[in-house]
């Protein structure tokens, strides 16, 4: 299959961008596009077989179920019911936006394996006119899990999506960097104290100002219940392997000596407070405390890695309040909870 990418930032190429993208999804094939989180890799949320292919194009285990995302809050009452006030405030407040919220699904409406069995299904409306411009005109729910084959980084960018599901989807909607960064917050609202399953671009603080107390899934907590199946699986690695380290300038010096003295090279992600150590390779994560930018330059790093020859990989430690949530989240699992000693 030949993989084709349209921009739709250009005049000259937007409206026959969005009519092939539409005539694709009607089609049941997938098409990539861009959310303000990270892009997308969407199919007709409706038909089995089209979401199958994006199971296979991405890798992805079939027991991990996909977000559903919709170009207005009508569309919610086609495929989901009994929705709690507590949602409805959320929507209110952060829709358009990076938050997904976990709704009760009704029977019978989307294909099953969008949702891998589950009588919930986890639903946005993404923040980024693209997405929004696709949305509307297809007039359908669209499944769409972040558009990297699984295990990777989510892609920013459009030619990261090239570099991972090249020939095997047939189309790319480029509409630049995503703005955010990282995915989705994804907020359980089914149970009686609505739970925190993944941290995202929307953050605990920002979501008890408007509906008070949240409970937080440990990724350790195996008892707490229902989480998002997807927390089990490897993610966001690059081939090296990555270690955690205290946030200090004196230890990544020791840390960077001691692998250099084990004649191994070592890349550095951090902010560029420690942009004079000497590590082999240093990307960049913005300047020190702005926990936004860290967040829109995270993946983009670590995707950096896999075209560097080092053996292994390093990013000191962020605070975990705000968006550092959400950064040591993702860190947590593209470290596999490994700490450097
Ligand atoms: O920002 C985002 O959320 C991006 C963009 C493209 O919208 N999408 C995304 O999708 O990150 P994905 O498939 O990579 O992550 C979906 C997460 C997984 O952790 C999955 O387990 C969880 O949401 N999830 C989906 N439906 C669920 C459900 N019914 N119950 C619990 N967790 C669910
Ligand atoms: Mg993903």
């Amino acid at each position: 299959m030949k993989t084709q990418i349209v921009s739709v930032d250009n005049l000259s190429t937007k409206e026959h961008g969005y009519t092939q993208a539409v005539d694709l999804l009607n089609d049941g094939e997938t098409v990539a596009f861009p959310t303000e989180t990270v892009y997308g890799l969407g199919a007709d949320a409706t038909k089995e077989a089209a979401v199958r292919k994006i199971f296979e194009a991405k890798g992805r285990p079939q027991d991990n179920p996909l977000i559903v995302h919709i170009g207005d809050k009508k569309d919610l009452h086609s495929f989901t019911m009994n929705i709690p006030k507590l949602a409805m405030e959320c929507m209110d407040a952060f829709w358009p936006g990076a938050l997904t919220l976990i709704l009760p699904l009704k029977p019978d409406t989307l294909a099953e394996n969008v949702t891998a069995g589950l009588d919930t299904v986890g639903v946005r409306m993404p923040d980024h006119p693209v997405a929004l411009e696709l949305l509307r005109r297809l007039k359908k729910p669209v499944a769409a899990p972040s558009a990297n084959r699984s295990g990777k980084p989510s892609p920013t960018q459009a030619v990261h999506v090239l570099h991972d599901l090249k020939g095997k989807i047939p189309l790319i909607v480029d509409g630049g960097t995503t703005g955010i960064g990282l995915e989705s917050t994804v907020l359980d609202v089914t149970t009686d104290k609505p739970t925190i399953l993944r941290p995202g671009g929307v953050t605990k603080e920002m979501l008890e100002k408007v509906i008070g107390p949240v409970n937080e899934a440990k990724l350790t907590d195996k008892a707490e219940a229902p989480r998002a199946p997807g927390m089990k699986y490897a993610h966001y690695a690059p081939d090296a392997p990555v270690y955690l380290i205290e946030a200090s300038i004196i230890e990544v010096q020791k840390a960077v000596e001691s692998i250099h003295s084990d004649h191994k090279k070592v890349a550095l992600i951090a902010s560029d407070l420690y942009s004079e150590s000497n590590a082999d390779y240093f990307f960049t994560l913005g300047k020190e405390n702005q926990l936004r930018d860290a967040a829109h330059l995270l993946y983009e790093a670590l995707r950096k890695c896999d075209e560097s020859d080092a053996d292994l990989v390093l990013v000191p430690a962020f605070p975990k309040h705000g968006v550092g949530s959400a950064i040591m989240n993702r860190l947590e699992k593209a470290a596999k909870g490994n700490w450097y000693s």
